[in-house]
């Protein structure tokens, strides 16, 4: 597949990698193409990855992979233009640092990102996804301790072939693909993120946990 991920952050760089080594072409659709924070990646990848301007890698992609801070998710949605019809790949978080140091969720429960980005890109089909992990799970989602266990990736949303694309990319990258339902489940696969990041902070910063699930 042609992916344009939108932000070649933490995030953003290692999922490109990933799915560069899995066969996937990288569109990385950044505010300043040539420079800054997609180099690494560029240079780590080679032929299977190139840069753009953001309304450029939307248009060059029919899947696009949000991976921006969330305050800035309303900009890279407006810069990326008319979006009708792609799969729209929201691995955001809308979180807010609190007085004390703690992070919370900006949105309360009766919304979520997700939602709220469907509202700022009409007729997208947006899937929540890649959100609940820190960037070294995507990275390398290896588990040689798991058994036949795999870390599951939990993914929403309301359109049946843009949850195909999000399931065959979570395979992809060794993950259990696991269907949570509509978009309105991103109420609960974003504080599913926050409670991996507390758990992370809690554990001195070993990210190197998933979920898992175990059925009978
Ligand atoms: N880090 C993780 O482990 C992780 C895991 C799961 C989900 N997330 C979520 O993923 C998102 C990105 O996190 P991150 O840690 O990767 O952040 P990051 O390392 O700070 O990278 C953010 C990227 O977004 C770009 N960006 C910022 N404003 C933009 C705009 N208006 N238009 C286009 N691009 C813009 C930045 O580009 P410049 O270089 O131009 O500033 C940068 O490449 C967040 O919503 C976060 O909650 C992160």
């Amino acid at each position: 597949m042609k992916i344009a991920i939108i932000g070649a952050g933490k995030l953003g760089s290692a999922l490109g990698k990933a799915w560069a080594k899995a066969g996937h072409y990288i569109i990385f659709g950044v505010r300043s193409p040539g420079q800054g924070k997609t180099q690494p990646p560029l240079a780590e990848i080679g032929v299977g990855a190139t840069s753009m301007a953001v309304p450029d890698a939307a248009r060059a992609s029919d899947i696009i992979v949000l991976a921006t801070p969330w305050p800035a998710v309303a900009d890279a949605i407006k810069a990326m233009g008319d979006l009708r019809g792609k799969v729209l790949i929201d691995c955001t978080n809308p979180l807010s640092l609190n007085g004390d140091g703690s992070l919370s969720l900006s949105l309360g429960s009766t919304t979520s990102g997700a939602e709220e980005i469907e509202k700022m890109a009409p007729g997208a089909q947006v899937v929540k996804a890649f959100n609940t992990y820190g960037w070294e799970n995507f990275a390398n989602s290896d588990y040689p301790n798991a058994a036949s266990l795999k870390p599951v990736m939990f993914y929403c949303g309301d359109h049946d072939a843009a949850k195909a694309t999000v399931q065959q990319l979570a395979s992809d990258l060794n993950f259990e693909p696991v269907d949570t339902g509509g978009l309105g489940m991103s109420r609960s696969l974003e504080p599913l993120a926050l409670l991996w990041i507390r758990l992370n902070v809690r554990e001195g910063r070993n990210a190197n946990f998933t979920w898992a699930r175990l059925t009978r």
